[in-house]
């Protein structure tokens, strides 16, 4: 086996590769002066099964072009196979036509990493669960959920109180997901604009009076969905909010925006580099999946399934 880092998230592919027990191969990926991407790989990769650890995050078009030559570079070298492994999969939001003459980006990129030269895809949480059906070749969609589980049970000491929160009804079904992993009751926020230029109005649906309110999302990004909610709980009498989201994104002023909102805690995965931001923020927390992802990798390896990590 051979575990090659691009620069997406080289500290997550470090641990991954202090998991396997197995080294990093050395590879030079770096950009031309007109800044062109130019992949090196400097051992041998003849005959073997070598997993790409590459998140598509920002800057999503670099990193995903990274993966790209990186696979590129791979097959020309005789790989016997190729796993991408993507943390985190930028794009999975465009996964349809949002209006007349827009793209269906998902698809596009998935066609990129299966042209370039990709087995089989290794990722976590995609956005919406039908993205692997954009791929032809086999993916493992890995789900955050077991993680946060036991996170939150060593965090939430009066665990009767606890109450999931979907941010959205677009969230539902994997917030009714952890709920019932956590034995929990479920809410839901269902935000609606009643008319253009009126601002939002967000009904919440179940009483989350006097509960320890968890919110549950896929992505955090500009942290607008988070926070507006967390206000809206705190509004309704909840008695704390917190927030697991699988994927911190995080992009512009959502770190501030978190450490000004009413969340005691968001806790995101290192499916994306920490930022600076994130390392001193006063309410955001990463856990890592390094070891979900090496037993993973380990199983898809050695031909075992991994239906067992979804427990
Ligand atoms: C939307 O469908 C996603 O699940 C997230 O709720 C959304 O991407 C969060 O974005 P933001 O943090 O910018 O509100």
């Amino acid at each position: 086996m051979k575990v090659i880092a691009g620069n997406s998230n080289r500290p997550l592919a470090e641990a991954i590769s202090a998991a396997l027990n197995v080294p990093l191969t050395k590879a030079n990926i770096r950009r031309f002066s007109d800044m062109e991407v130019f992949v090196e790989i400097l051992e041998n990769v003849r005959g073997e099964d070598v997993f790409v650890v590459q998140s598509t995050s920002h800057p999503a078009n670099d990193n995903l072009m990274e993966l790209l030559v990186t696979i590129d570079a791979l097959k020309r070298g005789s790989a016997r196979r190729i796993t991408a492994v993507i943390p985190y999969f930028g794009y999975a939001r465009q996964d349809r036509k949002t209006g007349p003459r827009t793209p269906i980006s998902a698809k596009l990129v998935a066609n990129l990493i299966t042209t370039a030269g990709a087995d089989r895809v290794l990722t976590m949480d995609l956005h919406a669960g039908q993205i692997q059906g954009f791929f032809d070749i086999p993916l493992d969609n890995l789900m955050a959920a077991p993680e946060f589980v036991k996170d939150i049970k060593r965090t939430t000491p009066d665990g009767d109180q606890l109450m999931i929160v979907s941010p959205d009804v677009g969230g539902v079904v994997r917030a009714r997901a952890l709920a019932k992993r956590l034995d929990a009751d479920l809410a839901i926020i269902d935000k609606r604009r009643e008319r253009a230029g009126v601002s939002e109005v967000m009904n919440i649906i179940g009483d989350v009076s006097n509960r320890r309110c968890i919110l549950v999302d896929d992505i955090v990004d500009s942290g607008g969905t988070l926070c507006n909610a967390a206000v809206a709980l705190m509004d309704a009498g909840a008695k704390s909010v917190s927030a697991y989201v699988t994927h911190g994104v995080l992009s512009g002023g959502a770190v501030a925006r978190v450490a000004a909102s009413p969340l005691q805690e968001l806790v995101t995965t290192d499916s994306i580099q920490a930022t600076e931001a994130v390392r001193v923020s006063r309410n955001v927390r990463q856990m890592t999946i390094s070891q979900l992802m090496a037993e993973a990798i380990t199983r898809i390896s050695e031909e075992r399934s991994v239906s067992s990590l979804f427990d």
